[in-house]
C-alpha cells in the first residue's frame, strides 16, 4: 500500500527549497547505497552543509504537520533525509532500501518531488509489487510514501532534471497491516465526526484505535 501526499509544501516553499537546492553542490549518491544498490545507482545528491540541514528541516516540519502523513505513516522520527537530482541520462535501476539507517529501522520510505513533471521526460518512481509495476510521478510540492520493504527504482531521466526530497520513516507500528488498519480507523472515525458529531459509536471507534495503538506501538 502506497499513499499519494497532496501539496505537502506549497509552491512558494517549493521555489524556496529550489532555490536553496540550486545553490549547493552535488556529489556522486553512490555514496550513500549499500554495496549491491550502489551498482545499480546513478545520481547526484546535495552535498553535507548548511544548505541540506535547513531542506532537511522543513521537509522534516512540513510532513510532521501533513495529517495525511501522520495517519499513514504513525513516524516516531525521519531516520534519514537526503536531496536527489537525476540528469539527463541518469537512474536508479531496480533495487531495495537499507532496514536499518544510522542504527533507526527504516519502515517506509518518501518521496517528495520538486521538479515540474513538464521540465523533465522519465524519472518516474516505478514501483515493483504482486500486481505489476506502477509508475509514479508527482506534482512539484507533493509526495509518495510506501513500505521500504518494496522493489523500486527511478527510470532513466531522458530530459531535463528530476530533484526530489528521498527520506526514510521509523514508524511507531512496525507491520504494514497494523499501520493499515490505523489509518483506515482514522478515516472512519473523521467520516463519523463529520456526519453525527460526537456519538456513543463515534467514541466506541476511537477507543478501539487507541487500544489498538498500545498494542502496537513501540515508543
Ligand atoms: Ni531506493
Amino acid at each position: 500500500m502506497l499513499i499519494h501526499l497532496q501539496k505537502v509544501c506549497p509552491s512558494e516553499q517549493v521555489d524556496h527549497l529550489r532555490d536553496l537546492i540550486g545553490q549547493g553542490g552535488f556529489v556522486d549518491g553512490g555514496t550513500t547505497a549499500g554495496q549491491v544498490a550502489r551498482a545499480v545507482k546513478a545520481n547526484e545528491q546535495l552535498e553535507a552543509g548548511a544548505r541540506v540541514d535547513m531542506v532537511r528541516s522543513e521537509v522534516r516540519k512540513a510532513l510532521m504537520a501533513h495529517a495525511g502523513f501522520v495517519s499513514f505513516a504513525r513516524p516516531k522520527t525521519l531516520s534519514r533525509i537526503l536531496v536527489s537530482r537525476y540528469r539527463d541520462g541518469m537512474a536508479y535501476g531496480p533495487h531495495i532500501d537499507d532496514a536499518l539507517m544510522g542504527g533507526r529501522r527504516a519502515d517506509l520510505s518518501f518521496t517528495l518531488f520538486l521538479s515540474d513533471p513538464d521540465s523533465y521526460d522519465g524519472g518516474e518512481l516505478v514501483m515493483d509489487g504482486p500486481d505489476g509495476e506502477t509508475e509514479i510521478k508527482l506534482a512539484a510540492g507533493d509526495a509518495v510514501v510506501y513500505a521500504t520493504s518494496a522493489i523500486h527504482q527511478v527510470a532513466p531521466v531522458t530530459r531535463g532534471e528530476r530533484v526530489a526530497v528521498v527520506g526514510w520513516v521509523r514508524s511507531l507500528v512496525r507491520r504494514p497491516d497494523q499501520r493499515e488498519i490505523l489509518f483506515d480507523l482514522d478515516q472512519v472515525s473523521a467520516a463519523l465526526f463529520a456526519r453525527d458529531g460526537k456519538t456513543r459509536e463515534l467514541d466506541l471507534v476511537l477507543k478501539t484505535k487507541a487500544n489498538l495503538l498500545r498494542q502496537w506501538a513501540e515508543d
